[in-house]
Parts: structure tokens; C-alpha cells; sequence
């Protein structure tokens, strides 16, 4: 095992508290991430208390979160790690009420020698947050505290502003970590390092030489089990006012002054403030066929499973050039772009056939999977007689760097930072409470949902809503594939 560096980690021990311990994204993602943090050496020592609706035992909960880990977690589980950390879980349902939760969490305190943290962590639907925060407030829990929060944060402006005031009364804002795991994700932050690490890009990431920008993240995945959750939310309040928005904040925003919480959400704060209010006319709002005979699902439900609009920041910077946004589920393939288009030269020597400007303009394309990739492509000359030319691309693969192994899974980065207190990849209440703003307009009179094949790019109109660009995806080329030599 690699050693740690100091800083790293939290400095003293800590309590978890997991509502929606028992839920899909504690089994996929939480319970293996703090398994992977805890054996992993980043926590000085660490108790997770799973709180739910499910009425089980602590030792059911122990089996539940082994299975998690067996599902779920990529790496391996020993059997001298497993004993240790089962040993760390207990389990609080719900209705047995505060002092039972109290009564567990100093418990779990009792078995530290010094001072400890908490960590509450709400993977649960908005509709239940508040009940949590209550309860934790109810239980006393407050103190020494921070709390995790999941999106959606309300479902539109009125909402997430009583949602912050109501929880202000229980915890500070400096108490509070609303996450996003999007910019969790290392290729998210690794758009600071390649704009502000370096001399080369920053001076053309504006307007004058960028012709349009796509964040385009499409899902082959359906629903799974969470048809009632995603009834009520669709693809819009799901993935765009929240991940897709936030990436594009960091893609967009001026260098902050610094690289600490503060200076970065200002930034980030202001792209959301010069942003124009999404008009209903730039979007496509689309469904699956066969949505509706999902279970769970109303048969006549206008939620939208796939979205693509197009949206403006008007600032010195990047007014005028359009963001086009796309996500959906059920799609053709699942990716994870960010795509910069760079604007044509003004003038155009190469004679006609030549292939110039053939396959769209020269783009900058980061994939945001773990395994981060990137690739600058341009116009080169074929080899050979004459002038011909083809598209060709430089490409950087994280897989090339032999330190893939080293990547935090995107909650496990955020978790870790939530335990430290830092504030540097969470969202702001006033970020997203302007998010909301811009988006009131397509929430009041949103466009019909068109339907679209599963399997398909989503509904026939995306291509209007670009053109007279086109969609990077699906791309031309493959990625190069960086396990094999001489691809
Ligand atoms: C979640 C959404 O926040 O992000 C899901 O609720 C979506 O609907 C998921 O599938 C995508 O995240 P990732 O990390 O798999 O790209």
C-alpha cells in the first residue's frame, strides 16, 4: 500500500452517520468508498452508524454492506480488513428515534481515546432530508458536526431556498457540504490544472477563438430500481442543474485568486450569475420508448429521461458562444465529454478537396471517466503526393501515467474532503439557488417531450438545436486505445 501524506486524511477519528444506509447509493458508491478510505489507512479511525426506513439489526447491516462490497467494490477485500471494519458498523432504523441515535453515536465516541468528528451523510430523497436534519437536531448531534448533503437541493427556486433557510437553523453553512460527485471526479479537477497550470490554453479560452463549447453525457444505463425517485425528478433537475452545470463553472470560470474554497466558488458563483435564463425554445426534452411501462412510472408521465439545450454565459469572456448540454438514459453509448470547438481560420488556402475543415473544426476533448483521457485534434497533411489533409489527434491517456491505481473513486475524494472540512469541490447555496433561478423558465412552461428509440442519440431535434454544428458524439475515431503499441 502506498503511504499517505500527511494532510491528506482528517486529523481525528470519526463517526459516520449514514441515512440511506440501506439504499442503492450507500451500497454502490458509500459503504465501499469508506471501506476503500478506512483499509486504505486515510481515517485515523472511523465508526459508521447505518440509520434507514429498514428495520434490521446491526448484524444484517454488516451482511448487507459485505455484499456491497462484493458487488461493488473494485479492488480486493481481505479477510483481516473486512474483520476490522465490520466490527466498526452498527445500525440505528429510524423510528426508534433520537435517543437511540444519540445513544449509538457515543457509543461509537466511547471507542476513540481523544477527540472525534462527526460526519452525517443524507443519501436520501429531498423529501426526507429535512426529517434527518430534524432528528439530527433532536438527538443533539449537531456539535462537532459536518453534514453531507445530497441533490437534488430542492426541485426549483422556491424550494431549495426554504429547503437552506430550514437548514441553517439546525447547522452553519460552514457545517454544511452539499455534494456533487461530478466534481469529485479527477478529470473534473484536473480542467483547473490544465488551465491554470499552464501558459498555453488560457489565453485562447475565450470567445475570440472558441467557436461553441458541448458537455455531452449520455448513459446507456435505464433506471434501475429508482423509477419513483426519477419520476419525480427527471434528466433536467437530475444531471443538468446540478453535474453538468457544475463542470461547466469550472470550465468557464476566470482564474480564481487562489486555489482555496472561497475564491473558487466565487468564480464559479459569478459564471452562474452571467448566465441567461434557459429559454424552453433552446431545449429538447425526451423520453424512452417504453418509459412509461416502466414499473413504478405513470403510464402517461411527461418526466423527460434525456434533455440537450443550449444555454449562453454573458460575460466579457464568453458572450455569444453557445454550450450545448446533453445527457439522457438509454442512449447509444455511455460517455463522459467535454468537447471545446475552436473557431476556423479566417482565411483558407488549401484547395478545395483538399479535405480542410472536413471533419468540423480542430476541438480540445477532455473524457471525464476515472480514467481521464484528453485529446487535442487538428488538420495535419496525409503523407504522400499533393496536399491532402486529415484529421489528426494528440492524445493523452491517465492510463499512460502507470498511476491510475492511485485515483480516488470520485465520493471517496469527496468524503475525505468533507472530513477536513474542505469546501473546495462542494456547491454553495447561492451557486445553486441562481441555478434554480435561470432555470425557472423551462421548469414553468417546459417543451413536450418527444419520444426517442432506446439504444438511439435521443430525440430527432437534437440536431436542429446545434446546428449548423454537429454533435462530437458518436465520435469518428475511438479514443487511441493506450494498452496497445502502435494504435
Ligand atoms: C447521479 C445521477 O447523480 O449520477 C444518476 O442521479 C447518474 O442518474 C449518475 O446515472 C452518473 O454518475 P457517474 O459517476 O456514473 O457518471
Amino acid at each position: 500500500m502506498a503511504k499517505i501524506p500527511p494532510g491528506v486524511g482528517p486529523r481525528f477519528p470519526q463517526v459516520v452517520l449514514l441515512f440511506g444506509a440501506t439504499g442503492d447509493l450507500a451500497r454502490r458508491k458509500l459503504l465501499p468508498g469508506l471501506y476503500h478510505l478506512v483499509s486504505a489507512g486515510f481515517i485515523p479511525g472511523c465508526r459508521i452508524i447505518g440509520v434507514s426506513l429498514d428495520e434490521i439489526t446491526a448484524d444484517a447491516f454488516r451482511t448487507l454492506t459485505r455484499g456491497a462490497l462484493d458487488e461493488f467494490f473494485q479492488r480486493k477485500v481481505t479477510d483481516r480488513d473486512w474483520a476490522a471494519f465490520a466490527q466498526s458498523l452498527d445500525y440505528v432504523p429510524l423510528a426508534a428515534g433520537p435517543a437511540a441515535l444519540r445513544a449509538a453515536a457515543e457509543r461509537a465516541e466511547a471507542t476513540f481515546s481523544g477527540e472525534s468528528r462527526r460526519l452525517h451523510y443524507l443519501s436520501v430523497p429531498p423529501s426526507s432530508a429535512l426529517a434527518a436534519v430534524r432528528m439530527l437536531g433532536e438527538a443533539q448531534l449537531v456539535e462537532r458536526s459536518r453534514i453531507v448533503m445530497e441533490k437534488p437541493f430542492g426541485t426549483d427556486l422556491a424550494s431549495s431556498v426554504a429547503l437552506n433557510s430550514k437548514l441553517h437553523e439546525v447547522f452553519a453553512e460552514e457545517q454544511i457540504f452539499r455534494i456533487d460527485h461530478f466534481l469529485g471526479k479527477e478529470p473534473a479537477q484536473n480542467i483547473l490544472a490544465f488551465r491554470f497550470a499552464n501558459g498555453l490554453f488560457e489565453p485562447i479560452w475565450n470567445r475570440m477563438f472558441i467557436d461553441h463549447v458541448q458537455i455531452d453525457v449520455p448513459e446507456t444505463l435505464g433506471l434501475g430500481k429508482r423509477s419513483a425517485f426519477y419520476e419525480q425528478t427527471g434528466a433536467y433537475r437530475d444531471m443538468v442543474v446540478t453535474h453538468l452545470f457544475q463542470i461547466l463553472g469550472f470550465m468557464a470560470m476566470e482564474p480564481p485568486t487562489s486555489l482555496e474554497p472561497q475564491p473558487i466558488s466565487e468564480e464559479k458563483n459569478k459564471v452562474f450569475r452571467s448566465m441567461l435564463a434557459i429559454q424552453p425554445s433552446d431545449v429538447v426534452r425526451g423520453q424512452y420508448n417504453g418509459y412509461r411501462d416502466e414499473p413504478g412510472v405513470d403510464p402517461q408521465s411527461e418526466t423527460e429521461t434525456f434533455i440537450a439545450l443550449k444555454c449562453y454565459i454573458d460575460n466579457w469572456r464568453w458572450a455569444g458562444v453557445p454550450f450545448f448540454l446533453r445527457t439522457g438514459k438509454r442512449l447509444a453509448e455511455g460517455q463522459r465529454i467535454i468537447s471545446i470547438a475552436f473557431r476556423e481560420p479566417p482565411k483558407s488556402m488549401f484547395p478545395p478537396g483538399s479535405g480542410v475543415g472536413a471533419q468540423g473544426p480542430d476541438h480540445l476533448t477532455f473524457d471525464l471517466a476515472d480514467a481521464s483521457k484528453m485529446s487535442l485534434s487538428f488538420y495535419g497533411k496525409r503523407p504522400g503526393p499533393g496536399m491532402r489533409l486529415d484529421k489528426l489527434s494528440l492524445q493523452f491517456a491517465m492510463n499512460d501515467t502507470g498511476l491510475l491505481g492511485e485515483v480516488l473513486e470520485a465520493y471517496e475524494r469527496l468524503i475525505l474532503d468533507a472530513m477536513r472540512g474542505d469546501h473546495t469541490l462542494f456547491t454553495t447555496a447561492e451557486g445553486i439557488e441562481r441555478l434554480w433561478q435561470v432555470s425557472m423558465p423551462l421548469l414553468e412552461s417546459p417543451p413536450p417531450v418527444r419520444l426517442y428509440e432506446p439504444g438511439s442519440w435521443g430525440p430527432k431535434s437534437i440536431h436542429q438545436l446545434i446546428a449548423p454544428h454537429a454533435w462530437r458524439l458518436p465520435f469518428e475515431r475511438a479514443w487511441r486505445n493506450p494498452n496497445k503499441t502502435g494504435s
